[in-house]
């Protein structure tokens, strides 16, 4: 595995790859790996001749009042488990290196981004939109590969490759869960021991509103509200939003049809959680 740190290296390195006829599978990451991250990976080996992990936590996407200085790190770990999992090719830029101080420009794709966890987090989807679209422009991938654990993060994405005419696929893979049904995330590390165990009803409150429906129910309120008295009962969480949308264009439902996405985030303790299941309503 080669760990690159330079844009200018980087870009040199795919370009070589390219001209001899390579395909590149690109994955981008904040590090702090886990098998989520190694599912995207698996994929990329398996489609692409080339698998990039870029390794990147990403100031532009931490509100001033975020967790950036905390957001859990481990270089050494991260290129050993890169290793393993058949990496060619890691990007770990600095922050200098992608954002030096004359950077102006950014990526922004509207109301899709301001809406749930753009509504909470404001410029986070700038913050995303922007280091993918550097990223894609240093790593040239064919396919970027990205997860459904953050199914606002790949529609938003989606939409702009698609929007800004990206020569790129894209490819969203399943989320990876623990055994007990918590979808994995680096985030999870910041847990409590009691933490951790409040943290796994958030799947079962989604599968809960998942049966409701599959039981009949129709109404988004009466799902959403369901699944607010679940988490409620579990444990005294904050919770940012719960809600049923349209599962490709996030539209708003008044009556639940179609494939619909059950999303929500959640605070346990100090640590903002999100989540999200998929219902086809027959
Ligand atoms: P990060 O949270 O490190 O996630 C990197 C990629 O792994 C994202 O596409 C994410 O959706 C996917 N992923 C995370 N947990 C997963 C799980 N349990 N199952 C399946 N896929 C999972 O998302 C980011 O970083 C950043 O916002 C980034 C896109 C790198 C831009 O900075």
């Amino acid at each position: 595995m080669r760990l690159i740190k330079s844009v200018r290296a980087m870009q040199k390195e795919i370009k070589r790859l390219k001209k001899s006829g390579k395909t590149i599978g690109f994955v981008p990451t904040m590090g702090f790996l886990h098998e989520g991250h190694a599912s995207l990976l698996r994929q990329s080996r398996k489609d692409c001749d080339v698998s990039v992990l870029s390794i990147f936590v990403n100031p532009k996407q931490f509100a001033p009042n975020e967790d950036l200085n905390k957001y859990p790190r481990d270089l050494k770990k991260d290129i050993s488990f890169a290793k393993k999992e058949g990496v060619d090719i890691m990007f770990h830029p600095t922050e200098l290196e992608m954002y030096p101080d004359d950077f102006l420009t950014h990526v922004k794709v509207n109301s899709l981004g301001g809406i749930l966890c753009g509504q909470f987090r404001p410029g986070h989807f700038e913050g995303v939109a922007t280091v993918v679209t550097k990223l894609v422009n240093i790593a040239w991938p064919d396919i970027l590969y990205l997860g459904q654990k953050d199914a606002q993060q790949a529609a938003v994405l989606k939409r702009m490759v698609e929007d800004l005419n990206f020569p790129v696929k894209v490819k969203v893979m399943p989320t990876i869960r623990e055994k007990d049904g918590l979808a994995m995330s680096s985030r999870n590390s910041y847990l409590s021991p009691k933490q951790r165990q409040d943290a796994a009803n958030l799947y079962k409150a989604l599968q809960h509103g998942k049966s409701l429906i599959e039981d009949g129910e129709r109404h988004p309120d009466n799902v959403i509200e369901s699944i607010r008295k679940f988490i409620s009962l579990m444990n005294p969480a904050k919770i940012d939003y719960i809600e049923c949308r349209d599962a490709l264009t996030f539209h708003p439902l008044t009556e639940l049809q179609g494939t619909i996405l059950i999303a929500l985030a959640v605070w346990i303790g100090e640590t903002r959680l999100i989540d999200n299941i998929s219902v086809r309503v027959k």
